[in-house]
């Protein structure tokens, strides 16, 4: 037995079987090496996946271990009971990247309790209690954002039975509800929303949130004016925008420091967490300074690790090196070279139905044939088997588990994406 199966066979004994894990043997990562990872026997791979758009500058970067090892002599720990300077310089940095009038912060440890926190915050803010959200999307794994979460196998029966969340259409032309070409549509799914609300909400909402690209959805990418439209009529009916950038932020989409620039929305509340920290439990709501001053008459708000001062550096770190090594543009660059590479590999594998994303967040939904659609589902899994005996991590999405999700570290260079490349190539040959 090689030391992965041992660790494997140890994990099956104590630890829930619920645990989602990729790949048939599951990998055991032992150590990371800028855009490398190895397992505990050894083999190396290129990680085109960084622990979910975790890792954004690569892994054990020296000037965000030298940063964090300087914290780490100083103090680990302080709470959101007491300000601490590294906490200040963040939200400082931040407010200074995000877009529009957002301003005021307030760091979670995850995600899903920034979403959670951001929701509150719009229903304080508007007295309203009706959340909208958009059909496939993904906020999180704790009640609130399984609640909002609209794919059907992350919800439990009691997510999907809690009250206050209404889902609308997303912006998914490839699978257009309404059968219609993106030419001429008028976004008919974005004009929908208002359907959705005066049927099915009192007239009055508290916001909407979305994922301008989303990311376990499968990396679907609204059409140009979607977002812009959603926005609007969330407005007309007095609720606020939400953006989650949990996965699009920092960078990554290209072009911008926030996916939503992409789409010209500026929102009133935009969420974060994964990348900011290039791996360190870090989450975060920036909010325009009205809305975050409808929570300063309570209820009381308190964060045990939110904002500690490790993520914090970390974070700092992150964005540092980030302007030098893995700027917007940068992302923008390269990403352009991993998409035309993809599609240029479209006309060779019949089973890519699309290519789609910006920048450094690159899906590509497998079909079974080009005309009905049919999710490729089967061939996902073997092609993520090949990848793996190619060298390569990659990410899965998709309602059904067919969308290939391609998201290196920011800091990526051309040549790993050649060498991702071919080994993508190798992976569909080896399948088709
Ligand atoms: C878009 C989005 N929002 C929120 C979350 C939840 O973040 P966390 O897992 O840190 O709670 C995720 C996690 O995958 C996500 O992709």
């Amino acid at each position: 037995m090689n030391k992965s199966s041992e660790v494997n066979s140890r994990h099956k004994k104590v630890l829930w079987n619920s645990h989602l894990l990729y790949y048939k043997d599951p990998l055991v990562l032992d150590k990371g090496e800028g855009l490398y990872v190895y397992d505990e026997d050894g083999n190396k791979y290129l990680d085109f996946f960084g622990g979910i758009l975790t890792t954004s500058v690569s892994h054990n970067h020296p000037v965000i271990l030298e940063k964090i090892k300087e914290q780490l002599d100083k103090i680990i720990h302080t709470s959101t009971l007491y300000p601490h300077r590294t906490l200040v310089e963040l939200a400082e940095k931040i407010a200074a990247l995000a877009p529009g009038n957002l301003e005021k912060s307030y760091f979670t440890t995850t995600g899903s309790e920034a979403n959670d926190l951001a929701v509150s915050a719009a229903r304080k803010h508007t007295g309203n209690f009706d959340i909208m959200v958009l059909r496939h999307s993904y906020h999180g794994g704790t009640s609130t954002g399984k609640a909002m979460t609209s794919q059907f196998n992350w919800k439990f029966d009691h997510s999907a039975a809690i009250a206050g969340y209404k889902q609308t259409l997303n912006g998914y032309c490839y699978r257009c509800p309404f059968n219609l070409k993106p030419e001429t549509c008028d976004t008919a799914c974005a004009q929908d929303l208002e359907n959705v609300i005066k049927t099915s909400t009192s007239g009055r909402v508290a916001g909407i949130i979305f994922e301008p690209i989303q990311g376990v959805g499968g990396f679907i990418t609204p059409p140009p004016n979607f977002l812009k439209i959603v926005s609007e009529i969330t407005r007309q009916y007095d609720g606020v925008v939400i953006a989650d950038e949990v996965q699009g932020g920092f960078g990554r989409t290209g072009k911008h420091q926030f996916s939503v620039s992409h789409w010209e929305v500026e929102p009133d509340m935009m969420t974060m967490a994964k990348g900011i920290a290039n791996g360190l439990p870090l989450g975060g709501v920036i909010a325009t300074d009205k809305v975050a001053k409808s929570m300063d008459d309570g209820p009381l708000l308190f964060n045990t690790y939110g904002g500690n001062p490790i993520s914090s550096v970390a974070a700092l770190a992150t964005i540092e090196v980030l302007e030098k090594e893995g700027d917007p543009e940068h992302c923008h660059q390269v990403g352009e070279l991993l998409m035309n590479g993809l599609k240029k590999m479209a006309e060779k594998y019949s089973m890519i139905g699309e290519v789609r994303g910006k920048g450094l967040m690159v899906g590509v939904e497998l079909v079974k044939d080009r005309t009905s659609k049919e999710p490729a589902v089967e061939a996902t899994g073997q092609f993520f088997e090949a990848t793996k005996k190619a060298g390569l991590l990659i990410g899965k999405g998709g309602i059904y588990g067919n969308v290939i999700r391609i998201a290196p570290p920011l800091t990526v260079s051309e040549e790993q994406i050649g060498e991702a490349l071919e080994k993508f190539d190798c992976a569909f040959a080896e399948i088709h």
